[in-house]
């Protein structure tokens, strides 16, 4: 599932919310690790709690399996938005493209796992993003997308906005 950058956003309006290789997968993929919840589910369910923010907020959602379609989707839909929650997979273990792509915008992030990689291979146990993000959560599950969102929401509102 991958959606191409839109043009023409109101600042400010939207959430950014990325996911890199493999969470296609999600549903069928090492469901003892991963669970059953399919990239959709997790994606209408953010939605929802968007359109619920006062005033909304949309989710605006790339997943790939290149990262740099997840660098371009950083440039292009990173500023403006409210902030980014970003699960970028392995990507997450050595990736310094993403980790300088989300320093280079400098907009609050959150970054999700869903297992909790601290606790798996000791190679899963080194974000080279965790030193750009404002947080990581780790091994809750879809939760931790919604959490982060939560999260997101409440800082826009006791920040008046700002960035
Ligand atoms: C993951 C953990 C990564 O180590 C792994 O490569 C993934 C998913 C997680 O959500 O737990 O693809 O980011």
């Amino acid at each position: 599932m991958t959606s191409q950058p839109t043009a023409g956003q109101v600042e400010g309006d939207h959430v950014l919310v990325l996911n890199g290789p493999n969470l296609n997968l999600l549903g069928t993929r090492e469901p003892g690790v991963y669970g059953r919840t399919t990239l959709a589910e997790i994606v209408a369910d953010l939605a929802n709690i968007a359109l619920s923010a006062d005033p909304p907020l949309r989710i605006e959602h790339v997943q790939s399996n290149h990262e740099g379609h997840l660098v371009d989707a950083i440039q292009t839909l990173g500023p403006g938005s409210v902030g980014i929650i970003i699960n970028p997979g392995a990507l997450t273990h050595y990736s310094i493209a993403l980790r300088d792509a989300l320093a280079a915008v400098g907009i609050a992030t959150i970054e999700v796992h869903l297992s909790n990689i601290h606790a798996r291979e000791e190679f899963r146990h080194h974000s080279v993003v965790a030193p750009v993000v404002l947080g990581q959560i780790a091994g809750l599950g879809p939760d931790g997308y919604r959490l982060a969102l939560h999260h997101l929401i409440a800082r826009r509102s006791s920040s008046g906005g700002e960035q």
